[in-house]
């Protein structure tokens, strides 16, 4: 155990060991606290790590160690962020043990690993093992993958779960290279955010290893792991796509214009910093859209629709390898500075390739989307900030669409504001200047002011960061397309219906546009026309269906809840899973439907996606009924 005497002693030492002066004016200070991390500035960075792990898949763990260097020699203690990790050993570089001690577990945080250099030290080593219930990861049975025959397991690092699978700073104020030996059982891959690694002989018979080397510094929760039966094909110069075999076909076809999405985004942001940009097509459990982890974005099943229309989350995960993975939020206080830039970003790139239209049907969605995440919260509520008081929150609680579209509204009106030209200069010289680092909504606006004098208080940037709400000068994003699909929605009520030979043709952010502006509940009659005349029920786009399912939900539709029952089971998206559980759970005769679901496919929901539902189904019956409890997580 830790001695307190000592860690007095140990503060005192770290004082005299030698500190980066902070130079520029736009870096961050060493008092800068992240709330969901133990890190610890004045105690020093960690600026490379070199994991050794073997992935069991009969206990469910990942073990081995984690060799962990300083930016310079470090002395005194540095803290470090776990959850649920067994420490065995603590040594520095020379295999010397040192003492650390183990914080209580606060269940946003984890525990603090603090550990004493006792001398002067240019890094730790520390040997652990992951726990089952591992934050960041899900352990899939073969039956819940596309073949049926192998294990699969997983890792979603971002928000906060990196500590999960290692000892580390998790704070995206920590940047560091990584170099990682992966032993998994035969015949399965490994594949991580990382240079692609070529199957090697393992430690032992029936093992192999895979050794991964990400030579650009990234923040922890860019970290990113998958291993099972995963096959690949390239399908650009730089692009390469992972999935199961079974998938591997139609997603190659669906992703094939990766590569020149790429070269359009490069014209726009500068080149493309992190040489390969490689997908992996998940399970379906996997609870996003698309994660993007650099050099290997990772994406759900649920985009392979057969007519590329789920372009949108690859140019989503791919611009944010500029804004995002580039220049990073320092904590999820500043979130909006990763999603908002890079939904304004994604429409941009949907511009250049599809056109103004296409681009303002997105717009339409997305404020669509935003208006029901204000009604959620409530005007007044502080999660509809730009810039969050996140201490004490748990970052997967509150994650809404506000930072995204809130976001997208205020840096359109920027872009508006300044003028397109200016502004695209303005762009590439934020990520010219912050490249590799992680900053704050402050270090952003000190930045918006000397590059574009007045422009912040132009456009009223104050109240459009700190305070909830949308401002009234809001920009209005028109197109022709939108007003006639708003004109026919809107006259729902009216008896206006879509052509069924026109409407056969729509894409499908038309039919997103018009099934998110007719009523939200509709009659037995009307659902059964929609689902009669366009087969909603079996649409290939998981959005679209998505929107019916949840009409059907909410209208009590019956004939439609054998469609919503195998959904909810077939795949842990939670950007689909939310909104159906939540309409089913709103109305009494089918509350006990929602819980039986629940109940049922929990286990094999990702953890995060369990105890985010979980939690909001818990919200939602006590508010309704006030003496419910749903079983813990
Ligand atoms: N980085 C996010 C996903 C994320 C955010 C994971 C916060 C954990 C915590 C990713 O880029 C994202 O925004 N995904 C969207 C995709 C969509 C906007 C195209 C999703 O999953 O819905
Ligand atoms: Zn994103």
């Amino acid at each position: 155990m830790f001695a307190r005497a000592r860690a007095g002693r140990y503060a005192e030492a770290a004082e005299v060991t030698e500190v980066d002066e902070a130079t520029m004016p736009l870096e961050i200070s060493m008092s800068y606290t992240d709330p969901h991390s133990y890190t610890d500035l004045s105690q020093g960075r960690v600026c490379r790590v070199q994991l050794h792990l073997n992935v069991d898949f009969e206990k469910r763990c990942l073990s081995g160690d984690a060799h962990l260097t300083f930016e310079g020699l470090r002395q005194g203690f540095i803290d470090l962020d776990t959850r649920d990790l067994t420490i065995i050993e603590v040594t520095d570089t020379h295999r010397r043990s040192l003492e650390w001690s183990l914080g209580e577990r606060d269940p946003i945080l984890g525990s603090r690993l603090r550990v004493g250099l006792a001398r002067s030290t240019e890094g730790v080593i520390v040997k652990y093992e992951t726990s089952p219930g591992a934050s960041a990861l899900q352990w899939l049975k073969p039956e819940h993958t596309a073949g049926g025959r192998h294990p699969y397991l997983f890792s979603q690092c971002q928000p906060n779960h990196a500590r999960s699978i290692l000892p580390i700073q998790d704070s995206p104020v920590v940047r560091f290279t990584y170099k990682a030996i992966v032993n998994v059982p035969d015949p399965l891959v490994a594949v991580m955010s990382a240079a692609p690694a070529e199957r090697q002989p393992g430690p032992e018979p029936g093992l192999s290893s895979f050794l991964f080397e990400m030579p650009q510094p990234i923040p922890a929760y860019l970290i990113a792991l998958a291993v099972g039966d995963i096959g690949q094909k390239d399908i650009g110069p730089r692009c390469r796509l992972y999935a199961e075999p079974q998938v591997l076909d139609n997603a190659a076809w669906e992703f094939k214009p990766a590569e020149s999405i790429l070269r359009s985004a490069e014209l726009m942001f500068g080149p493309y910093l992190w040489d390969r940009y490689d997908f992996l097509v998940m399970p379906p459990a996997f609870p996003y859209g698309g994660m993007e982890n650099p050099r290997l974005n990772f994406y759900t099943p649920t985009l392979i629709s057969g007519d590329r229309s789920s372009i949108n989350s690859l140019v989503h995960e791919l611009a944010h390898s500029w804004l995002g993975n580039l220049v990073t939020n320092a904590s999820m206080e500043d979130f909006w500075l990763n999603e908002g830039f890079t939904v304004w970003a994604e429409r941009r790139i949907i511009e250049t390739l599809e056109g103004k239209e296409a681009a303002s049907l997105d717009a339409a969605i997305g404020r669509k989307s935003l208006a029901k995440a204000l009604d959620r919260f409530g005007e007044d509520s502080p999660y509809t900030r730009l810039k969050t008081d996140l201490k004490g929150i748990d970052p997967d609680e509150v994650y809404s669409q506000v930072p995204y579209e809130k976001g997208f509204l205020f840096v359109t009106l920027l872009e508006q504001s300044a003028g397109r030209k200016q502004f695209d200069r303005f762009i590439r010289e934020y990520i010219e200047q912050f490249k590799f680092t992680s900053i704050t909504t402050e270090q952003f606006l000190a930045f918006l002011e000397e590059k574009l004098p007045g422009l912040a208080e132009k456009v009223g940037a104050q109240q459009w960061i700190y305070d909830p709400g949308i401002p009234e000068n809001c920009p209005k994003l028109h197109s022709k397309r939108l007003s006639e699909l708003l004109y026919l929605a809107e006259g729902w009520e009216k008896g206006l219906r879509p052509e069924f030979g026109t409407a056969h043709k729509w894409r499908a952010k038309e039919w997103l546009v018009y099934l998110t502006n007719i009523p939200a509940v509709l009659s037995f009659e009307d659902c059964k026309w929609l689902d009669v005349n366009f087969n909603l029920s079996n649409t290939p786009n998981a959005e679209i269906l998505t929107e019916w399912l949840v009409k059907v939900a909410s209208s009590g539709y019956e004939p439609g809840f054998e469609r919503i029952r195998v959904f909810v089971g077939s795949m842990g998206r939670m950007k689909f899973l939310k909104p159906i559980y939540k309409a089913l759970l709103e109305r009494e005769a089918t509350t006990e439907l929602a819980l039986e679901l629940f109940n049922k496919y929990r286990e094999t929901y990702h953890p995060i996606a369990q105890s985010v539902l979980a939690r909001m189904i818990e919200d939602q019956l006590t508010a309704q009924f006030p003496a419910y409890k749903v079983g813990s997580a």
